[in-house]
């Protein structure tokens, strides 16, 4: 018996839901006189206690500034921030602490790539992104083509919000340099098969980069076994504090790469005539860190190793279930993005209802939903619409809660259309 059909032949351990919900305090609160029901999870995850209480010890027990001060407040602040790196380190299956870099979040992780790269582009070099990219992955290669005269070339999505493969092998060409693709879309829910792209794009020698920021709340990845040369993600999506991300670059490639930014840390020596550059990964962390959010991201990484994977991902598959089930009860309703392997988000639109319109009602009933363009603007425009609503959900979300959305939608649907 195959290792699939052996697990298919398992039930998965089932999620205490309701005891995981203790653990973040913001959900136990009512909105407009409801229970909140927090489904802008792909925008931005609450923090369980543990996070919390991680970052109030550090400020009321550790803190000083890191890699600096010969005394043992420094030594504690630095032991805990490195430690953090260990745990993004491990989490990643990095090989080495140097290649994780510290930066205030996906996206400022994606400029110290675009910025590092200048120097390997020729004009006509190509930057293969998607159509279904966040603005944070088309930008700063769009400025990085810019600069060098490079041509930033996007790979088509299919009606269902697939990415489209036989743009992508038609597009993937001798004057590719880079791919930048996203392993999960913030608009649709759509899981990339990037371990795929990876490979083809490898076979041409072509740089990897991969948006990791909605994929990292769902499932662990290993940069290792995936083959990616670079890797971005933000600690607030991962149930960590705001204001801290994570840069995984192979160390190779950070080592042929210049610095981001100058300052104090990232350098070996500085004198008028020559500065030199510190070692990986300090090189690229100008400036004192954000300690106390390196801290908090450990604590939601070890947090996150106490709850059972398989019964996260079946719960999470379970909501999607649910969501897409109850779809055809409200009228005019339409799923944007139906691809087959999706996180659980939905993204939608009601006919005679606007988006915005949607989630101001829906936040009357205690409901938080993200509504926009969802920085995907390039996305909207291929499904002709200026925005949608978009549901996300994350492991602490019900299946009431599912319910208790469609209900306000059917409300919502009656009363203004
Ligand atoms: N990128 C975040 C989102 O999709 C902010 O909502």
């Amino acid at each position: 018996m195959s290792d699939l059909s052996e697990a298919k032949t398992v039930a998965s351990p089932r999620l205490d839901v309701d005891r995981i919900r203790q653990d973040f305090p913001i959900l136990a609160q009512t909105i407009n006189g409801k229970p909140l029901v927090y489904l802008d999870n792909a925008a931005s995850a609450q923090k369980p206690v543990a996070v919390l209480d991680a970052m109030d010890r550090y400020y009321r027990e550790c803190h000083s500034n890191v890699h600096r001060g010969a005394h043992t407040l420094g030594d504690r602040a630095t032991s805990a921030f490195e430690g953090a790196r260990e745990k993004v380190r491990t989490f990643l299956n990095a090989k080495s602490p140097s290649e994780v870099i510290w930066t205030r979040g996906t996206t400022e992780a994606i400029n110290v790539i675009a910025n590092g790269l200048a120097p390997k582009l020729r004009p006509g070099d190509e930057i293969l992104v998607s159509h279904m990219e966040h603005h944070a992955n088309i930008v700063p290669w769009q400025m990085l083509a810019e600069r060098t005269g490079a041509k930033v070339v996007p790979v088509l999505v299919t009606e269902k919000g697939e990415l489209d493969m036989e743009s992508f092998d038609s597009l993937l060409g001798d004057r590719t340099r880079i791919m930048a693709i996203t392993q999960v879309s913030n608009a649709l829910g759509t899981i990339n098969p990037v371990e795929e792209l990876i490979a083809r794009a490898r076979s041409r020698s072509v740089i990897t980069v991969i948006d990791g920021a909605q994929a990292v709340p769902h499932f662990q990845p290993d940069v290792q076994a995936m083959g990616c040369d670079f890797y971005a993600f933000s600690s607030h999506k991962l149930f960590g504090p705001t204001g801290i991300g994570v840069l995984y670059g192979r160390e190779q490639l950070l080592e042929e790469m210049p610095p981001y930014q100058g300052g104090g840390e990232m350098i070996e020596r500085v004198t008028f005539e020559r500065t030199t550059w510190n070692v990986l990964p300090y090189k690229f962390e100008a400036g004192t860190p954000a300690i106390a959010e390196a801290v908090g991201l450990g604590a939601a990484i070890d947090y996150l190793a106490t709850i059972d994977r398989s019964a996260m991902e079946a719960s999470e598959r379970a909501l999607l279930e649910r969501a897409n089930s109850l779809v055809e009860t409200v009228p005019g309703m339409e799923v944007i993005g139906t691809a087959a392997h999706k996180v659980p988000v939905l993204s939608f639109k009601i006919a005679g209802l606007h988006p915005s319109d949607i989630g101001t009602l829906l936040d009357q009933q205690g409901i938080e939903i993200r509504t926009g363009n969802h920085c995907a603007m390039p996305l909207m425009d291929f499904y002709g619409v200026p925005g949608t609503a978009r549901a996300s959900f994350a492991f602490y979300n019900t299946l009431e809660e599912v319910e208790k959305l469609f209900a306000a939608l059917r409300k919502i649907q009656r009363l203004f259309v």
